[in-house]
């Protein structure tokens, strides 16, 4: 791994590795990104793999200005609203996604909205502006750690999982962006950081409420995420497939079937798995079959994230 200084050299040469598929950290305002081509399902499974995450939550798509960000999703009035008012900056917007816009299924775990941000920072906005494509990026860090404010923290905890850290020096805010939910009819705040709840409010004029679970259980933030979930019923560690059921293959060693077949890594890469999951499974869940049987996938590296979305599509909650 190389920690570069983001001379304008660096930061095409990160660009271009962005679009061949390999991860670059990079400075925002905010904290330091780990990104992804947010179009390239094997290199959002690699963000997956360098952080470490237990699970798939849904990624921020970096675009650098509001023209790309309308072309990834439906911006209703209010969005619109808060887009001007705090664009660029530390707002994350979680929007409808637009059916049109490319990102991988893997980038937005596989549901219908997409959370959208316009960087202000001059190093993110020439990275984003020289890849030419939406860049997904969690905070650098490993999963668990605190997000990185400098290449040095990059450095010391993805060591060796990252492609190039471009240094722009230490990030002036040092605390996330704040994550509000447009999607819906009535909005709210998802995650507070760098942009207060009551700026937002002045922007609009109104009360911003923060979301109901991020107030009484801080502690667990996941818990707000909707989970895309299949309407086909799904059997886990199926070993054979029944009369009516579509199979959601594992490996080269399939079990006998006669319906609808869409296997996540014919050569038993967990890496290529995770890339095709949620596509793999709205395959399927579009198939007609009665259920989903889902071959057995071992519980190591991004196979626990896998498996762990699998359990939560089993029994939606
Ligand atoms: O400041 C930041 O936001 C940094 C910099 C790099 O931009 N990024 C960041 O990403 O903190 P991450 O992945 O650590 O946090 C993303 C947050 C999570 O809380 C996630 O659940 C939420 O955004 N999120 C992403 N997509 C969502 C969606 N479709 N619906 C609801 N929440 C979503
Ligand atoms: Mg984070």
């Amino acid at each position: 791994m190389g920690t570069e200084k983001a001379s304008r050299e660096a930061i095409e040469r990160g660009a271009a590795a962005l679009c061949a598929g390999r991860l670059i950290a990079f400075p925002t305002e905010t904290v330091y990104g780990l990104g992804a081509d947010a179009t390239n399902a094997r290199a959002v499974a690699e963000v997956f793999a360098a952080k470490g995450r237990p699970r798939f939550n849904p990624l921020i798509v970096h675009v650098p200005d509001l023209a790309a960000a309308l072309r990834l999703a439906e911006f209703n009035e209010t969005a619109r609203q808060l887009a001007a008012a705090f664009w660029p900056g530390a707002l994350t917007l979680v929007l409808p996604r637009r059916p049109d816009g490319r990102i991988a299924e893997l980038t937005t775990a596989g549901l219908d909205t997409i959370a959208v941000r316009v960087p202000a920072h001059a190093v993110a906005v020439a990275l984003l502006r020289a890849a030419g494509r939406p860049i997904a990026a969690p905070s650098a860090n490993r999963s668990g750690h605190v997000s990185p404010t400098t290449a040095e923290h990059v450095e010391a905890d993805l060591n060796n999982r990252v492609h190039m850290v471009l240094d722009g020096g230490p990030t002036p805010l040092g605390l996330e962006s704040t994550v509000v939910d447009v999607s819906g009819p009535a909005l709210r705040v998802l995650r507070l950081g760098g942009i207060a709840r009551a700026a937002l409010a002045g922007a609009l004029g109104r009360p911003v409420p923060v979301a109901e679970a991020e107030s009484s259980r801080p502690a667990s933030p996941g818990m707000l995420l909707r989970h895309y979930a299949p309407a086909t019923p799904l059997r886990l560690a199926a070993r054979e497939v029944k009369r009516g059921e579509a199979l959601l293959a594992f490996g080269a060693q399939l079990p006998p079937h006669a319906g609808p077949i869409f296997n996540l890594s014919a050569s038993g890469d967990l890496l290529e798995a995770a890339a095709n999951l949620f596509a793999g499974l709205r395959r399927l869940d579009d198939a007609g079959a009665q259920g989903i049987a889902v071959m057995p996938i071992p519980e190591e590296g991004l196979g626990e994230a896998i498996n762990d979305r699998l359990r939560r599509a089993a029994s939606p909650a």
